[in-house]
């Protein structure tokens, strides 16, 4: 058996040299293998120099994330994501400051691959470790554009595992003030596409189909939840119950049940119309909680963040919505809405300048409070 000394107090954890801030130094390494992407970024004093990001294919044919696969993946990707992400940047690893790495929420196998990574770096070079919160690196994705949301703002955060409003007073003081009760919305998009019998992910191929169907064809119904909470898993079921009866009811019918053949001839025939009206639906869930919520705090700095951001019909219909309502907007580019090492660079920047460092003893977790 080893046996180890108490790592926690590492003389190198006491020895740090932390650069001085906005004098050329915070360069930061960040890395990101919470799901099914493998990515690295360097940002140098808050402006993103690289984000490089590796999709895992291999989850397609299964119909969602394999998490052994991905821990797999992780493995073969990292060390030439984060040499890419370097030679991008124009950085060497001599010149970095810190290593950041998402430590929290995700599958668990995957994490350890980014977390295991950055620590024997950090260890190597000597410098400090940054461990991210993966949800708020995706509010703070807002603060990567040079115009970025005055504070406070408040997040609708929606991504394949989560969907939060979240009122972001500062880029280190966050709280959650509405969740979803069941289904993410990521995964409503995701569990419709399947039942439609489109491939994982199917958010933007229904996005895509989306854009040429006609959103008033289907009703889908709106679940009346509470306050500034979300449920998806009703919707979920209507859409079951609409397919199994070819279209003619979102409701359970003892006597109806269409035969694959014919569920399939609907699905064909109606597929644009099919994935608009779901998509509407949605949206409509999603926007008018965040009215209530803006309404709520009186806030009127409004971002999206999340994969689900990258939604073309949420991206409009967030931009209008605060026409009408005088909201000022904010939408980070696709690249920083899916699971990327940017948003956690962008954290871990906030995170170097409040001197918030991590343990090389600390250790991820597939959840986590914020
Ligand atoms: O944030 P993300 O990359 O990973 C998680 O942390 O979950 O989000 C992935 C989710 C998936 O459910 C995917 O289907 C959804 O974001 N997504 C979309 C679009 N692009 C990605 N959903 C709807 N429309 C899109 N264009
Ligand atoms: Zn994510």
């Amino acid at each position: 058996m080893v046996s180890f000394t108490n790592t926690s107090n590492l003389s190198y954890c006491r020895d740090l040299q932390v650069p001085p801030l906005g004098g050329g130094g915070g360069v930061i390494l960040a890395i990101e293998s919470s799901c099914d992407e493998t990515s690295a970024s360097v940002c140098k004093n808050g402006i993103i120099l690289s984000n490089i990001i590796a999709g895992q294919a291999i989850h397609e044919k299964y119909g969602g994330v394999v998490p052994e696969l991905a821990s797999r993946a992780h493995m073969e990707n990292i060390v030439p994501v984060v040499d890419e992400a370097l030679k991008t940047a124009g950085i060497e690893l001599k010149n970095i400051d810190a290593i950041a790495f998402t430590q929290a929420p995700g599958l668990i196998g995957a994490l350890l691959v980014g977390a295991e990574f950055a620590k024997s770096l950090a260890l190597a070079l000597e410098k400090p470790l940054i461990a991210v919160h993966h949800m708020q690196a995706h509010v703070l994705a807002n603060m990567i554009p040079e115009k970025k949301p005055d504070f406070p703002f408040l997040c609708l955060t929606v991504s394949g595992g989560h969907t939060q409003i979240v009122l972001c007073e500062s880029p280190v003081q966050m709280k959650v003030i509405g969740e979803t009760i069941d289904d993410a919305a990521g995964e409503a998009f995701d569990k419709s596409a399947k039942l439609l019998g489109l491939p994982y992910p199917g958010g933007p191929l229904i996005d895509k189909h989306a854009t040429n169907g006609n959103p008033q064809r289907f009703a889908f119904p709106e679940p009346q939840i509470p306050g500034l909470n979300f449920s998806f898993s009703g919707l979920k079921t209507s859409i079951l119950y609409f397919l199994q009866n070819a279209g003619v009811s979102n409701v359970y019918k003892e006597d109806f049940k269409a035969t694959e053949e014919e569920k399939k001839q609907f699905i064909d025939d109606n597929l644009n119309d099919i994935c608009a009206s779901i998509q509407q639906r949605i949206i409509s869930i999603l926007i008018n909680k965040l009215k209530k919520a803006a309404k709520e705090t009186g806030i009127k700095n409004i971002c999206i963040a999340g994969g689900v951001s990258a939604n073309s019909g949420l991206r409009k219909a967030l931009v209008e919505t605060g026409d009408q309502l005088g909201w000022q907007t904010f939408i980070p580019a696709f690249e920083y809405c899916t699971d990327n090492a940017g948003m956690i660079a962008i954290t871990a920047y906030y995170k170097y300048l409040a001197k918030d460092f991590a343990d090389l003893s600390v250790t991820p977790t597939a959840r986590a409070e914020w």
